[in-house]
């Protein structure tokens, strides 16, 4: 008898056999393709406050006539890039730029989900900061910790969502890393979907004011954070969606908690 969870067309052998003119033909059941699917979802490495963020869960917030055209964009240059890349007629890349909490990584993840779920695209999100600091553990020898595997996952996996691109300190190491992620995956056309909040004049972003508020991160320049030759490669593989200017969508939520 079938195991619970087990698919009942082939008992979970993932073949399905039946009589075709009296011959005994097998046939992959679809469930195998099912199974497959939900691995790559498991391995994708999503973090579970992203795993439902979706385009059909994203508000361009109509009541927020600036922030609306913002985003509306950005759904759209998204969407439009998913369905590119379903056609085979892109192998490149997207990087979201803009504050924080206006809905990069939302957005970012939305297309890896929609990746997976309609190319079967062995899509993996890793947070920058961690495969740093992974990488960085596995080469000290007084450490036990950290994996060399996360950095030869974010080199070779099929597509990568690098989310919060620089948000380190800047260093020789750290440059050298990134820019060997980067280089890796553009030389070998493995699109790269990035997540920063920094700023870059590629994307129409001009310096800070002096005295202007907002988080310090921010302010700075890309390329002050990864250095210029992964910033350049980037933006050659990467197509630009910026968010900036958009509202702060957890600050939203939290006032309108706050007055209802
Ligand atoms: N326009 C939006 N519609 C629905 N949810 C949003 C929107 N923007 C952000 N969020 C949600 O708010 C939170 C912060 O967004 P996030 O994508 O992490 O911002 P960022 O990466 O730009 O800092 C997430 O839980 C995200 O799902
Ligand atoms: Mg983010
Ligand atoms: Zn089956």
């Amino acid at each position: 008898m079938a195991q619970t969870g087990e698919c009942p067309l082939c008992g979970g052998t993932g073949w399905r056999s039946f009589d075709r003119d009296g011959i005994a033909v097998a046939e992959r059941c679809g469930c195998a393709a099912d199974e497959r699917l939900r691995k790559i979802e498991e391995r994708s490495n999503v973090p579970p406050l992203y795993l439902r963020a979706s385009f059909d869960n994203f508000s361009t917030l109509p009541d927020n006539p600036v922030a609306n055209r913002i985003l509306t964009t950005a759904v759209t240059t998204a969407r439009a890039y998913v369905r590119e890349f379903l056609r085979g007629s892109t192998r490149q890349g997207l990087i979201f730029i803009g504050e924080p909490g206006t809905g990069k990584t939302h957005l970012a993840v939305a297309v890896l989900r929609s990746l997976i779920a309609r190319f079967g695209c062995e899509g993996v999100f890793v947070d920058y900061q961690q495969l740093l600091e992974r990488t960085r553990q596995s080469y000290d020898p007084a450490s036990s910790s950290g994996d060399r595997g996360a950095f030869q996952t974010a080199l070779s996996c099929e597509v990568l969502l690098l989310d919060d691109l620089g948000a380190q300190r800047y260093s020789d190491w750290v440059e050298d890393m990134v820019t060997q992620v980067v280089t890796h995956r553009c030389n070998n056309a493995k699109p790269l979907i990035a997540t920063t909040n920094l700023r870059d004049p590629q994307a129409g972003d001009e310096p800070v004011p002096a005295g202007a508020a907002g988080d310090l991160m921010s302010r700075y320049y890309l390329s002050e954070r990864i250095g210029m030759r992964a910033r350049s490669r980037l933006f050659e593989m990467c197509r630009v969606i910026s968010t900036r200017g958009a509202e702060d969508y957890r600050l939203r939520k939290r006032r309108s908690t706050a007055t209802t």
